[in-house]
């Protein structure tokens, strides 16, 4: 039906006949009889001069057939790659009618998520949206480039399944066969990819659809695709061979750039440093130890277990308000307060609570922080953890430059701990249940009680890109008798573990290999390489916070009648 694409046309075209097919992005009149018409198709715009069209309208679907020709006087637009020809003598066939886009396509309009979703067909026309959605496309089509050269194999596993532990809320699919029994979507991959270490695949991987019911944010939707793969015979310093091979294709097929060596820490170093388990690394504002400086302080909130600080460039001019605004924040967080100290100008410090504190502490904050003139120092006191969560969270709302700033900063973080502490303070898995104790630490799970169990280190690793945690993985437990261990400190007792995962425990009686893996957030990975800020803006038909889909209704009701076949009543809600 064409014989170009709107945006590919340029000055070397002149004089060429050409017909092009697309929407009419924009028409203005130019004279009584002649009106210029912007079509647009997915690679950009290209003006045409048309006889009358008036009868044109925003988003009518058209075919123009027309010379090539230098525009008009010259006025050339620089802003438009097409910017230099115009299209002339057009013939102008419409294709199909449109009624009034629901909202205007450009990009200057800011639009209701809601509506946009609900209209999604009309959004995806828009520029960005193309150009994010193809962004997507190549990150995966590096990513199968990459892991099949590395050797592995994709492999689909089921859809509908039994549950898997990645500790969020499971989807479920009613059985009509056996009514009252229900299918769970996979959390993930990972039993299906370790039981396929079990049947000697060796090197796994699969582009892998995910299902939560978790709460949405930026970076989560319920529906996610991740990288995930799985090797046998390996140690995790291959996993992040595997892996880096596979986000430097990635990055380099979008942004024409092969990242450099990746740099990795502890995550006790990224707790300390950063106070977060995923440090963006675009920034400074590091977290600086000032727990020894206090030891023997008079200042009633500053004796406790750690007291860290960090210093903002510039932050004397912080007003009053704001200051008082990140106190409430740390107190909503959690915290007991804040102290705030200003660098003078002779670098004495500026603060309601500098009374407090001795003229030797005073000038040792100045020296560890390296305070000077026209400085904040904002300074946490409280148990260590949440000291680093604290100012973890402060250092990210105070300095996070925006996403498409600051380049990209990839960062392994390894040894996570085994276990985190629930409410109730049993230890619950921090990972998955089915993670390698660290070597060194495996005693300890004989001894551990308390608080202890959090210092148990795992063979468990994170990509952090920009501040997202962009994957996860670890060398898994392939011995029944160390996985029976695990799953009795987490509380679930033979029965239970035998219910929930007799298959795998059954599996590794059978010849197991050692295994270890990862999976990477592909939507995470396209969104920071795209420039977003929401994974939304890479996924073609997203759920809106709410979980719900305005475009088709989802989720709704279903008929009696179908109920009836599922063996399902629907109890009312109060
Ligand atoms: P994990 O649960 O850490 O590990 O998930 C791996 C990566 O998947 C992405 N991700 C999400 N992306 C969008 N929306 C969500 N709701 C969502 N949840 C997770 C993140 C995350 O880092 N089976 C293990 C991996 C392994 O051990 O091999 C797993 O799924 O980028
Ligand atoms: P208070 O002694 O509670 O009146 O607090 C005096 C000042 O110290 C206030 O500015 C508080 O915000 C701050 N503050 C109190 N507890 C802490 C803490 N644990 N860490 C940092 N600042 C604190």
């Amino acid at each position: 039906m064409r014989t170009d694409l709107c945006g590919n046309l340029r000055s070397s075209d002149i004089g060429r006949e050409v017909v092009l097919c697309g929407w009419v992005d924009r028409r203005r009149e130019h004279s009584e009889h002649l009106a210029f018409v912007d079509l647009r198709d997915r690679t950009g715009v290209m003006q045409c001069v048309v006889d009358g069209g008036r009868d044109l309208r925003s988003e009518y679907v058209v075919r123009i057939s027309g010379t090539v020709q230098e525009r008009h006087g010259g006025k050339s637009n620089e802003n438009l790659a097409t910017g230099e020809v115009e299209l002339q003598d057009c013939t102008v066939e419409v294709l199909s009618v449109a009624e009034p886009p629901p909202f205007p396509l450009d990009e200057r309009t800011d639009v209701d998520e809601n509506i946009r979703l609900r209209y999604r067909y009309v959004d995806l026309r828009k520029p960005r949206l193309q150009h994010n959605l193809r962004v997507r496309a190549k990150v995966n089509s590096a990513i199968r480039i990459a892991m099949e050269e590395q050797d592995f194999v994709e492999i689909e596993t089921p859809m509908l399944i039994a549950s898997t532990p990645e500790g969020a809320r499971d989807f479920v699919v009613p059985s009509r066969m056996k009514p009252g029994s229900f299918y769970a979507l996979p959390q993930s991959p990972q039993i299906f990819k370790q039981l396929c270490m079990v049947g000697g695949i060796d090197r796994y991987y699969q582009i892998a659809r995910c299902l939560r019911d978790e709460d949405l944010r930026a970076d989560r939707q319920f529906e996610f695709m991740q990288l995930d793969a799985e090797a046998s015979f390996v140690t995790q310093d291959d996993v992040y061979q595997f892996i880096n091979h596979a986000v430097r294709g990635a990055t380099e097929a979008v942004t024409g750039v092969r990242p450099g060596e990746i740099p990795s820490m502890t995550w006790h170093e990224a707790m300390e440093r950063f106070g977060s388990d995923k440090p963006d690394t675009r920034f400074g504002m590091e977290l600086t130890e000032l727990t020894e400086l206090f030891s023997a302080t008079e200042f009633n909130a500053f004796k406790a277990d750690c007291i860290k600080g960090i210093k903002v460039d510039g932050g004397a001019e912080y007003s009053r308000n704001q200051l008082d605004g990140l106190t409430d924040d740390v107190k909503s967080w959690g915290g007991k307060g804040l102290v705030w100290m200003k660098v003078e100008p002779d670098r004495s410090l500026n603060s309601p609570v500098a009374k407090f504190c001795s003229d030797a502490e005073l000038q040792g904050l100045v020296d560890t922080l390296d305070a000077q003139p026209g400085d904040l120092l904002l300074i946490v006191a409280d148990r260590r953890r949440t000291v680093q969560n604290l100012l973890g969270r402060l250092r990210i709302q105070i300095g996070r430059p925006p996403v498409t700033e600051g380049g990209l900063h990839f960062l392994w973080v390894t040894d996570f701990p085994l276990f985190e502490l629930n409410e109730a303070g049993t230890p619950v898995p921090a990972h998955h249940p089915f993670t390698m104790p660290h070597e060194d630490d495996i005693a300890l799970l004989e001894t551990a009680s308390g608080e202890g169990f959090l210092d148990i280190r795992s063979q468990a690793y994170d990509l952090v890109l920009n501040g997202w945690e962009l994957g996860s993985g670890s060398v898994r437990i392939h011995r029944s008798d160390v996985q029976q261990q695990v799953l009795g400190l987490l509380g679930i007792g033979d029965e239970e573990a035998q219910a929930k995962f007799g298959f795998l425990l059954d599996a590794f009686k059978y010849g197991a290999p050692p295994h270890a893996g990862f999976a990477i957030g592909i939507d995470r990975l396209a969104a920071l390489l795209a420039g977003e800020e929401n994974i939304r803006e890479v996924i073609a038909y997203p759920k809106t916070q709410t979980g719900a889909d305005p475009m088709t209704q989802a989720p709704t009701p279903i008929d009696d009648g179908h109920l009836q076949e599922l063996g399902l009543r629907v109890v009312p809600q109060d």
